[in-house]
């Protein structure tokens, strides 16, 4: 079987490479040379762990090729699959003109009956827009049908959730066109549930949204436990034991970022806007995300007594641990407020520096995470890597000329950060 992948980014890539390693031909697609011929030499475009030793060995095998030809790549495929990018627009409704233009692509190199798959995450709606966009420029009378299959992968660990999906989504017009499409994921889960087009699109974004939804409200209760002298650790256990809630995603923090949540959070609110639904729950599960870092910056500015002339240590800019994305990450919209009222940023990351210097460039961008504490009157934890957990903070605090240290992500443990001799401040826990 051979199948085409547009878009090589951490979904289409990923994607890509795991149906090669199953065993199909796979051609990866994307309209940016620069990527097409750093993958064709071995560099990756994105920074996922074990993904190049993937690449490289499926490569090696003949499987995975790269192109930046669509048209003749679709025309060699059996199923092609979309994964480009639906950023979120002006109005906060996802930017369509990426699936638009491609599927306008795939419509010239259909040339004999193909399945075309949306990957990307798209509002209800878009399977028959790509059926219709594709119908209207077809070069040649063939058929071809639209599948809805919503990817689930985590950056950060996307090789071993594709490998290991929770389940696969696979909306299709009917049974058979489905059932042909989760034959691909046989070897890797007996959870696939065939749907309409429209359930598929819309599952995505209430999965996303629901654990948005649980994070802020987390957070709501984290500035509960602030007001009340409650301990917000405490209470995640206590509610997390409860089966019916889950212990997963209620850790209080700076909010959710990256390229999904927020995104898919205003993508859903923009569809129930388009259907006349008031789905005020999503606004305020955004307003409390937007409040987080502002309310952890007030605490900041307070124990500091303003930003002015003040030299901050920021460690973590991606995202999130074990990723180089760094869109709408946290660490930038705090980076955004030190510097604006004064402050001299310290800024390290151990993958994302180099996507993030465009993205901050007034920082100061250094090589170890000690050296982000040299004279530093704050240090700032904003994603939990690793690396943050393990520091010898012996040395960390000496390089500091304040013992300042803000725990974005509660990942250390308050009592003995204090005996290290730090002022400790975290989120929804008793101040220093
Ligand atoms: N990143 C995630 O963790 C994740 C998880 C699940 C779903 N998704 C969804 O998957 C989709 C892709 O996300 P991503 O993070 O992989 O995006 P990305 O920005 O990393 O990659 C998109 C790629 O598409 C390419 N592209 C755009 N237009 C093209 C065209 N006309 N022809 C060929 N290539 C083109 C871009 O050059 C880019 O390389 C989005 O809808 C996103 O919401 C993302």
């Amino acid at each position: 079987m051979n199948l085409c992948i547009i878009g090589t980014g951490y979904v289409g890539l990923v994607t890509g490479t795991i149906f090669s390693h199953l065993g199909y031909n796979v051609v990866c697609v994307d309209r940016d040379a620069k990527k097409i011929d750093g993958l064709k030499q071995g560099v990756m475009p994105i920074y996922e762990e074990g993904l190049k030793e993937l690449v490289d060995a499926n490569v090696a095998a003949g499987r995975l090729t790269f192109s930046i030809d669509l048209v003749s790549s679709v025309r060699e495929s059996d199923i092609v699959f979309i994964c480009v990018g639906t950023p979120p627009g002006k109005d906060g409704a996802p930017e369509m003109k990426y699936v638009r233009a491609v599927a306008e692509e795939i419509a010239q190199g259909l040339n004999d009956y193909k399945i075309v798959v949306n990957k990307s995450t798209v509002p209800v709606g878009t399977g028959e827009l790509v059926r219709s966009i594709i119908q209207e420029n077809l070069t040649q009378p063939v058929a071809f049908d639209v599948v809805s299959n919503p990817e689930f992968l985590r950056e950060g660990t996307a090789i071993y959730d594709t490998l290991n999906p929770d389940r696969v989504v696979i909306g299709a017009v009917n049974r058979e066109v489905g059932e042909k499409v989760a034959s691909l994921y046989q070897t890797l889960t007996d959870t696939v549930q065939i749907t309409d087009i429209a359930s598929a699109e819309l599952i995505k974004y209430a999965s996303n949204s629901f654990l948005a939804t649980k994070i802020s409200f987390m957070n709501a209760v984290s500035a509960l436990c602030e007001l009340t002298g409650a301990d917000v650790e405490q209470v995640r256990e206590g509610v997390g034991q409860d089966k019916r809630i889950g212990s997963a995603f209620l850790n209080a923090g700076l909010g959710f970022g990256g390229s999904c949540f927020p995104k898919d959070c205003l993508g859903l609110l923009h569809t129930a806007k388009r259907y006349d639904y008031d789905f005020h729950l999503m606004d305020s599960v955004l307003r409390v995300n937007e409040e987080q870092p502002l309310r952890f910056l007030a605490r900041l500015r307070e124990v500091l007594g303003g930003f002015e002339g003040k030299r901050i240590g920021v460690w973590g800019l991606a995202f999130k641990p074990n990723t180089d994305d760094i869109r709408d990450g946290k660490a930038f919209e705090i980076m955004a407020a030190l510097i604006k009222e004064g402050a001299e940023v310290l800024a390290y990351d151990p993958i994302a520096i180099d996507n993030s210097r465009k993205e901050q460039p007034a920082a100061t961008y250094v090589d170890t995470a000690l050296d982000a504490c040299k004279d530093v009157d704050a240090l700032i934890l904003v994603t939990e890597w690793r690396e943050f957990k393990e520091a010898d903070f012996e040395e960390v605090r000496k390089s500091m000329r304040l013992p300042v240290l803000f725990d974005g992500r509660n990942i250390f443990n308050p009592k003995e950060m204090r005996d290290k001799g730090f002022l400790y401040y975290s989120i929804g826990r008793a101040d220093a």
